[in-house]
C-alpha cells in the first residue's frame, strides 16, 4: 500500500491548479510574479507572520537563512541526532557545526539534554517539528535564556503554530502538509532584517537581476506550476490535517496494547504517524529515517542513546487525507498480524 496517494490527491485538484498555472504562464510568467506574491501573503496570514520569502526547497531556504545569520565560521548550532539529513546538512553548507542532540518522546530535541552542550561557541538552537508536532511551548524562553537564535525546521509542521524563532523554514516538497507537487520550500519571521536578507538570498542576493549583488546568495526560486499548486492546496490544509487526525486516532484506539506511540501535540498536523515495535520491518509503512544524520558519510558520530532506540524499532504507518477507511482497516490488520508473535516487553521506551 502507498503511503501517500499524490495522485488522488493530483486528480482532485489538478485542473485547478493547471488553469491558475496557464493563467499566468499565458502572460509569460514562469517564475516570480504576481502569484508568487499573493501566495507569500496567503502564508503570512495562515503563519501569523510579517514576512514570507518562498524558495526552491525547504533546504535551499535553511541553509540561506543560516547563512544569512552572519555567524563566525564554525559556530555550533544544536540540532536532534533524530531529523532528516537536511536539518542538517544546511547547517555545514552555511559553514557552521551542527552539534547533535537526544531526542524525546515526541521525536524533538531534548532541551534538558540539549543543555549540556552548550558552550561559549554555541549561538543557535535548531529545533525541528518532527512528525509535525509543533514546538514544545518554553522554547522561545530557552533560548533567550541561553543567548542563543532559535531557528525553527517546520517542514512537517505547517498548519500547526509555529514558535518564536528568528525565522521558521517550511517545505512544499510531495509528502508535506501542503505540497507544490514538486519542489519548494519559505522562510517566514517577524523580523525586518531577517526577512530583507531571506528576499535577496533567493535570488544571488539582489531584488531584481539588475540589481548590484547585496550578499551573496543562491537562485532559488518556485516555478509558477509549484506556486499554483501551493496556492490551491491551502485552501485543503485544515480538512487534510483533519483527516490524518482522525486516521492517527483510529489507529491509536485500535492499536493499544499492540504497539508502542510516538507522542504528539494536540495541534499536530500528524504529518508523520510513528508507532515502535521490534518486528516493524514486516508491518505497512515506511522506516523514517533508516540511517540518521550523525552516522551519514559527512559525520560519522555515534547516535545518542534515546535516538538509537526509538530509530531500531520506528515505522510511520500510511496517513494520508486521500486513504479510504477500508485501507486504513488494512493497515491496522497488518499491523496486529506483524505485532502477534512478539514480546512487548522488547520494544517498550520510557518517557
Ligand atoms: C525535517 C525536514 N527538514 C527539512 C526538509 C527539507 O525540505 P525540502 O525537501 O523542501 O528541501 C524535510 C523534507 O524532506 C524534512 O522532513
Amino acid at each position: 500500500m502507498k503511503s501517500f496517494n499524490l495522485d488522488r490527491h493530483w486528480n482532485e485538484v489538478g485542473s485547478t491548479v493547471n488553469d491558475l498555472a496557464n493563467h499566468h504562464m499565458k502572460q509569460g510568467v514562469f517564475q516570480r510574479g504576481e502569484l508568487t506574491e499573493h501566495l507569500e501573503q496567503r502564508i503570512c496570514e495562515i503563519t501569523n507572520r510579517k514576512y514570507c520569502a518562498t524558495y526552491g526547497s525547504g533546504t535551499a531556504a535553511l541553509t540561506q537563512g543560516l547563512r544569512n545569520l552572519n555567524l563566525p565560521k564554525g559556530t555550533e548550532v544544536l540540532v536532534p541526532a533524530y531529523t532528516w539529513i537536511s536539518s542538517v546538512s544546511a547547517i555545514t553548507l552555511a559553514g557552521l557545526k551542527p552539534v547533535f542532540c537526544d531526542v524525546d518522546a515526541f521525536y524533538h530535541i531534548d532541551l534538558a539534554k540539549a543543555e549540556s552542550k552548550i558552550n561559549s561557541n554555541t549561538r543557535v538552537l535548531l529545533y525541528v517539528t518532527l512528525l509535525g508536532n509543533p514546538a514544545v511551548s518554553n522554547v522561545g524562553e530557552w533560548c533567550k535564556n541561553h543567548l542563543l537564535h532559535l531557528v525553527e525546521d517546520a517542514a512537517q509542521s505547517f498548519g500547526a503554530p509555529l514558535s518564536d524563532a528568528t525565522f521558521s523554514m517550511l517545505s512544499f516538497s510531495p509528502t508535506k502538509p501542503c505540497t507544490s507537487f514538486g519542489s519548494g520550500g519559505a522562510i517566514v519571521t517577524n523580523d525586518d532584517e531577517v526577512a530583507e536578507l531571506a528576499t535577496l538570498g533567493r535570488l544571488h542576493g539582489k531584488r531584481t537581476n539588475s540589481d548590484v549583488t547585496n550578499i551573496l546568495g543562491v537562485n532559488s526560486v518556485m516555478s509558477t506550476q509549484e506556486v499554483a499548486s501551493v496556492f490551491v492546496n491551502l485552501d485543503y490544509l485544515d480538512g487534510h490535517q483533519q483527516r490524518r487526525k482522525n486516521i492517527a486516532t483510529t489507529y491509536y484506539k485500535e492499536l493499544a496494547g499492540v504497539v508502542e506511540f510516538a507522542r504528539y501535540r494536540e495541534s499536530s498536523t500528524y504529518s508523520k504517524y510513528v508507532i515502535r515495535h521490534t518486528n516493524r520491518d514486516s508491518m505497512p509503512g515506511t522506516v523514517h529515517y533508516p540511517v540518521l544524520p550523525p552516522t551519514e558519510k559527512p559525520y560519522q558520530q555515534a547516535v545518542p542513546e534515546m535516538s538509537a532506540q526509538l530509530q531500531s524499532t520506528s515505522i510511520t504507518l500510511p496517513n494520508c487525507a486521500y486513504m479510504t477507511n477500508a485501507e486504513v482497516e488494512q493497515v491496522i490488520e497488518g499491523v496486529k498480524a506483524a505485532a502477534g508473535t512478539v514480546d512487548k516487553s522488547s520494544y517498550t521506551i520510557s518517557g
